[in-house]
């Protein structure tokens, strides 16, 4: 079998999801009107819209040994995602999350060993993608190993760390985090695309090479230490239904295009990571609202 050209290290959650009239306060009941589940995590979530959009892909994680797992291991099957490194352990349980449970289970057992596991794959990458629901050792040192052969790297900070160890900046090739990541990082509340630049320059100074923020209906702000002033590449006007996981849809469109469209100008990569964001947001759900290729317009392959 062909190697990934897209390589993703990270998490996998078992969304639970309780439609309820409000929130419940910390320890209180409330009775939901529905409740159903969903396959999420970031790290999956960004995989799975880089395999829809055609890519080959590996999917680096943990979930446990328990129905959760092994539906999760289904869902990457169905979506064409290999699951060679898809390791099932039976000391934690799945990840899930939901508004009253959040545990990210077997995804903080995810360790060198597994890296050391996937490294050919690793480094025959065209582009590795890190988050920080796994432990963000094991983000570091994945994009250290990518780094060490000339892998290229993208980093979104999520959720994000107030103390993010420095390294993650000089080893990101693209540093792609939101507006409230953006804030927490640097201490600048982003309002706007003119707050978004400085920001992205900010994260340049720390070392990664490109930065992008992204600003929901706005699209999102590139700057880059070789295209120094930041550039805004706002996305189309939609109607969205549900924006949940908009952002995995866009960091895993752009890997797909630094994967397979190198030369494309980055400003292009992001006017069509954009576009296939906001069809997701025209969507209820995370994954179930990821678009696949044959049903994009032809002109963003
Ligand atoms: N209302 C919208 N209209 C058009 N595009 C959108 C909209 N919301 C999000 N997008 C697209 O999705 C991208 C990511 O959105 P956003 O900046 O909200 O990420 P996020 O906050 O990480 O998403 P999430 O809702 O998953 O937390 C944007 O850059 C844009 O391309
Ligand atoms: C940014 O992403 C985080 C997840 O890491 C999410 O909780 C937050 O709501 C997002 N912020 C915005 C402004 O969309």
């Amino acid at each position: 079998m062909a190697l990934a050209e897209v390589v993703v290290v990270g998490s996998c959650m078992t969304d639970l999801v309780s439609l309820t009239p409000r929130l419940p306060k910390a320890g209180e009941t409330i009775h939901g009107h529905k409740f159903f589940t969903g396959f999420g995590g970031k790290g999956a979530n960004q995989c799975v819209q880089a395999a829809r959009l055609g890519a080959k892909t590996s999917m680096i994680c943990k979930v446990g040994k328990d129905s959760f797992g092994n539906d999760y291991i289904e869902n990457f099957k169905k979506n064409g995602i290999p699951t060679e490194f898809v390791n099932q352990v039976e000391d934690a349980a799945t990840g899930a999350a939901s508004i009253v449970v959040n545990s990210e289970g077997a995804n903080l057992l995810l360790n060198s060993n597994d890296l050391k596991k996937a490294a050919h794959v690793i480094s025959k990458a065209k582009v590795v993608v890190c988050q920080l629901e796994v432990t963000p050792a094991i983000s570091l040192e994945a994009m250290k190993m990518a780094h060490a052969s000339g892998v290229k790297t993208l980093f979104n900070p999520a959720p994000a760390l107030a103390d993010l160890n420095p390294e993650f900046y000089t080893h990101s090739d693209i540093f792609c985090c939101n507006e409230s990541e953006a804030e927490i990082l640097t201490g600048i509340t982003v309002g706007n695309a003119e707050d978004a630049g400085r920001v992205g320059c900010i994260l340049l100074e720390r070392g990664c090479k490109t930065a992008i923020v992204t600003l929901g209906p706005e699209g999102c702000v590139m700057v880059s230490k070789n295209a120094p002033t930041p550039k805004h590449v706002p996305a189309q006007k939609v109607t969205p239904v549900d924006t949940t996981g908009a952002g995995d849809s866009f960091v895993g469109a752009l890997a797909f295009y630094l994967a397979y469209y190198p030369h494309l100008p980055l400003e292009e990569m992001l006017k069509r990571s954009n576009c296939i964001a906001s069809i997701s947001v025209q969507t209820t759900g995370t994954q179930t609202s990821y678009p696949y290729r044959k049903n994009l317009p032809q002109n963003l392959f």
